[in-house]
């Protein structure tokens, strides 16, 4: 019996493996090679649902042998939501996540679609004015329905390629709507399915999540009072008809998660499986507020003088300089900060969307991390020392330079090489990239939790991992990304993406100096 990799990705082997024809419906997306009894039974026996790329295996039947790739669950995320509930931005989050946790994940957007089809129609000074979102008007309401399975049936398909998870975002505001879906989905019986409804009544975010909808393509070229006017009354249309995820839903046996202003407050039903679980885990712990994520690799250490990787070296002379320098750096941003806290002060915005005063500093638990953070002080700082930031571990390959690595283990130097992402170094505890990435995730969640500054020192392939999540690098990049040392990067999560700044230590100056950013 093979040991399988559940999950993994192996995107070239996987398109020629998963046909996807409309017959291999009835036996589960894209198994159609299969006796469907044998996989579907041998998936329903299975009882335990985490199914982490990378990181898990099975131990399979000798004729489930070339079927792994479907044994990693596929899951329809259906968003619900009245408009500008923040649902999109929720969904570019979620897709962020779980693309770097080495899910494929794909939004599917029906408002695009919808855009697309009116082919710029300007009826009304809109390209769809409030009248085509009257729950009465049963000609627009046919062809948003139309527009909504259209959507649908992109994403199971895109599934059937091989696709992990499907995310439907549009309002899906009825049930009768959420029934239509529903059904379509019956006869996609590995398919999970997960509504996620957003609902906000903070106004203060309402009231900014209304005026970026008046830059939405719908509004190109209309003056703002007429967007203004006809937005609020495409949501009183749609008001007329929500109808809340609730009891009646629950009679359809769905799980479904509503979230309250932005997480605040959760209200799960009947979730089923680790997927979704942690869908919601991430989901109901980011927040707005404005804040700065640094992040730097330790200063130089004795081994990078010498080229060896891994190991627990103390900093250089120059290592030292520059954990020094970071201290006072990060010290003067902080004044900057307090200058912009004061002004928000002033503009009143509610405390729970200003700049939080403290600042956190984490780093890995190894010498030369500690070490740069030396200087800042504790009575100041919330410094903690985090395993998970350690270095990958490079098992026998520790201690050696990459010249030593090539001459003693040459399978291994190219087999790296190859697939730098999968590629576990041998020896107990080596590691790989995929493995740094799951030993990362609670890390992701708690900065996504957190209000405050934060500054965290680490190592090249954490870095590298953590800007990758924070800035949407894509996985085949990830790896081979540039982060030198004595560099440091700052990330703002902002409402519509994310804004990355790199400053240069400059050591003739002892001070940093920004630099444009290369993604
Ligand atoms: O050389 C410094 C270092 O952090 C090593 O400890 C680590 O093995 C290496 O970089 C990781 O970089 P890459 O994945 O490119 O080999």
């Amino acid at each position: 019996m093979p040991y399988v990799k559940v999950g993994s990705i192996d995107i070239a082997t996987a398109a020629t493996r998963i046909s996807g024809p409309a017959t291999a419906m009835s036996n589960g997306i894209g198994l159609s090679n299969m006796d469907p009894l044998t996989v579907s039974a041998y998936r329903r026996r299975s009882l335990c649902s985490i199914d982490q790329p990378g990181v898990v295996m099975s131990k399979l039947p000798q004729e489930l042998e070339d079927t792994q790739h479907e044994f990693g669950s596929k899951l329809v995320v259906i968003m619900v939501g009245l408009p500008a509930r923040g649902k999109s931005y929720l969904v570019k989050k979620l897709q962020r996540y779980l693309t770097w946790l080495q899910y494929d994940t794909k939004v599917f957007n029906v408002g695009n679609r919808r855009r697309i089809a009116s082919k710029g129609d300007n009826t009304n000074g809109t390209s769809h004015s409030h009248a085509f979102f009257d729950p009465q008007n049963s000609a627009a309401k046919t062809i948003r329905d139309e527009l909504a399975l259209e959507s649908l049936e992109e994403l199971i398909s895109w599934l059937k390629q091989g696709g992990r998870v499907g995310i439907h975002d549009a309002t899906n505001s009825t049930r009768e709507r959420r029934k239509m879906i529903l059904n379509r989905l019956e006869s996609e019986p590995n398919c999970r399915v997960l509504f996620i409804e957003s609902i906000c009544t903070d106004p203060v975010v309402l009231a900014h999540n209304l005026t970026m909808k008046l830059s939405s393509p719908d509004y190109k070229g209309v003056d703002e009072a007429t967007a203004r006017n006809d937005f609020k009354k495409r949501l009183e249309n749609y008001e007329r008809s929500y109808q809340t995820l609730g009891e009646e839903d629950e009679e359809d046996g769905i799980q479904y998660c509503k979230l309250i202003n932005v997480g605040k407050k959760v209200i799960a039903y009947n979730i089923q499986g680790y997927l979704a679980g942690q869908c919601i885990f991430y989901l109901m712990n980011f927040n707005l507020s404005p804040r700065c994520i640094w992040l730097t690799r330790h200063g130089e250490s004795i081994d990078n003088l010498v080229g060896k990787i891994g190991g627990d070296a103390p900093l250089s002379a120059r290592g030292k300089r520059y954990g020094a320098c970071l201290s006072r750096f990060i010290k003067y941003q902080r004044e900057e900060n307090e200058v912009l806290r004061q002004k928000e002060e002033e503009l009143e915005t509610p405390i729970n969307y200003r700049r939080d005063r403290t600042v956190a500093v984490w780093t890995s638990m190894l010498t030369r991390t500690k070490e740069t953070v030396e200087e800042f002080d504790p009575n100041e700082y919330d410094i903690k020392h985090i395993r998970f930031l350690n270095e990958i571990y490079a098992g026998i390959c520790e201690g050696l330079s990459y010249n030593q690595i090539e001459q003693l283990y040459p399978e291994e130097f190219e087999s790296r090489r190859e697939n730098k992402l999968f590629y576990r170094y041998p020896g107990m505890g080596g590691e790989s990239y995929l493995d740094v990435i799951q030993r990362l995730n609670p890390l992701i969640i708690e900065l996504e939790r957190m209000t405050s500054d934060l500054v965290i020192v680490t190592h090249r392939v954490v870095l590298r991992i953590l800007l990758g999540y924070l800035m949407d690098i894509d996985r085949s990049k990830m790896p081979e990304m540039e982060v030198q040392l004595h560099t440091l990067y700052c990330v703002e999560p902002k409402p519509h993406g994310t804004v990355v700044r790199k400053f240069k230590w400059v050591e003739e100056l002892d001070w940093f100096i920004e630099e444009p950013v290369d993604k």
